[in-house]
């Protein structure tokens, strides 16, 4: 399994500067630097809270995941309805970058839309999705 530093060096770092959780970037474009804000992990209830605020103007976000986890991918469908999924291809496990069009796994071309179905092979199955809860402004991510 591919940890996050190599995921990182491989997929050319500039566009995903992500040092670990408690940050938060936007990569709508490669071409752009990242937008940095605070996040926070609860490991005692395995949840992160992100304030709505973060997305800004996008309604896509990747943000790290807890512990050198896979990067986690949050799209904002309307105040109330956020899709979190887990970066990681079901096919072999490696890592999966947000690309304009979806979602894309570099190691052997899978890619997923933006819901985490699979629109090419060779992964079958979607990405693991995250349950998410909207409470006072914040999108609670569950992570189990
Ligand atoms: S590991 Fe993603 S396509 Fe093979």
């Amino acid at each position: 399994m591919q940890n996050r530093r190599d995921f990182i060096k491989q997929s050319g770092t500039a566009c995903a500067a992500i040092a670990g959780l408690g940050f938060l970037t936007t990569l709508e474009s490669c071409s752009a630097p990242a937008a940095v804000t605070a996040s926070s992990y609860d490991a005692a209830t395995n949840k992160i809270s992100l304030p709505l605020s973060s997305f800004g103007a996008q309604n896509k976000l990747v943000i790290g995941g807890p512990n050198g986890d896979y990067n986690i991918f949050l799209i904002k469908n309307s105040d109330a309805e956020i899709t979190a999924l887990q970066l990681k291809c079901t096919h072999r496990g490696h890592g999966v970058n947000m690309q304009e069009a979806g979602l894309h796994c570099p190691l052997h071309g899978s890619d997923f839309d933006f819901s985490g179905n699979v629109t090419n092979g060779p992964a079958k199955l979607p990405l693991k999705k995250f349950p998410v809860k909207i409470e006072n402004g914040n999108a609670i991510i569950l992570l189990a």
